[in-house]
């Protein structure tokens, strides 16, 4: 695996493999399971596997964990060179943003950058569509492929692709979780050994609604209501549960043929999200137009 900083340094190793197919997995580090399974993916997809390590100042608010986020190169590189990555970008702030930040350039996905998670951490999107965007330019991968855990990321990337008719396809890949559902994650070891006996039970809620909910049975307001009154008895500080049509991030509506269901909450020191699919048959109780 060759190891690149600098974009001249990409530059020069991707003319080398001119002829290959390059597929592209963008990652902050401190990589698990989850990021393994993003690059094995992405092998599927190309003949050059370019993964790139860059925590990124600006998706992180203020008051967020920037300083103390989870650095473990060393084990990163081992892992990625275990999975036959065949490049590792690991570009340093300078090299991303080349100008004080309030000259930077900013890529914004208006209206689904501001709701759920985008709401709870004002300019996150903006940080994560900007990054994305300049990281495309660099390596200029065919494919590029994503967790389906950061679900509205998810969207958010497709719809600046989309818009700007960037020549990448972006792939999404289910969420890996641990043996008790809980969805794997680098926030997860700011949970203490107590609250990571509670964590799992984000995902078990999630899975009881979407049962619930495929049956088409139950108003979406009061399984909402019961799921976060759970979840704040057991400890966590509930953001928001919202049931969504996935393509769009709007309220689900009644004649919507599929949903999703998006969760966040806070764990002690770690923000944890997750979400769930809801399979059909979905005859969803409902008089009005919006299920919310
Ligand atoms: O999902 C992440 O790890 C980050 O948001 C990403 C896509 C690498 C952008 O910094």
């Amino acid at each position: 695996m060759l190891v690149v900083q600098t974009l001249v340094e990409l530059r020069a190793a991707l003319a080398a493999r001119r002829k290959d197919k390059v597929a592209f997995v963008p990652t902050m580090g401190n990589l698990h399971a989850g990021h393994l399974a993003l690059v094995r993916e992405a092998r599927q997809h190309g003949s050059c596997v370019v993964v790139s390590i860059f925590v990124n100042p600006m998706q992180f608010g203020a008051n967020e964990d920037l300083e103390q986020y989870p650095a473990t190169l060393e084990q990163d590189q081992q892992a990625l060179q275990a999975e036959g990555a065949d490049i590792l970008f690991l570009p340093s702030v300078k090299e991303i943003y080349p100008r004080p930040m309030q000259q930077q350039i900013r890529i914004e996905v208006p209206e689904i950058s501001s709701l759920y998670c985008g709401a709870s951490r004002p300019g996150h999107f903006v940080g994560v569509a900007t990054v994305v965007c300049k990281l495309f330019n660099m390596v200029q991968p065919d494919v590029a492929v994503f967790g389906k855990k950061d679900f509205q990321q998810l969207l958010v990337i497709r719809r600046m692709v989309a818009d700007l008719a960037m020549p990448v396809e972006i792939v999404g890949v289910a969420t890996v979780r641990e043996n008790n559902g809980l969805a794997m994650s680098s926030r997860n070891q700011y949970l203490s050994a107590e609250e990571r006996q509670i964590a799992p039970l984000l995902y078990g809620q999630l899975q009881a609604m979407a049962q619930v909910l495929g049956r088409g049975d139950i108003a979406i307001s009061a399984l909402q209501k019961s799921m976060r009154n759970t979840l704040d008895e057991a400890g966590f500080i509930t953001d928001y549960i919202e049931v969504l049509n996935p393509q769009t991030l709007l309220p689900v509506a009644a004649d919507d043929q599929s949903m999703i269901i998006l969760a966040a909450a806070q764990l002690g020191r770690a923000r944890l999200i997750d979400n769930i699919e809801v399979t059909p048959p979905l005859q969803p109780d409902v008089g009005s137009e919006r299920l919310v």
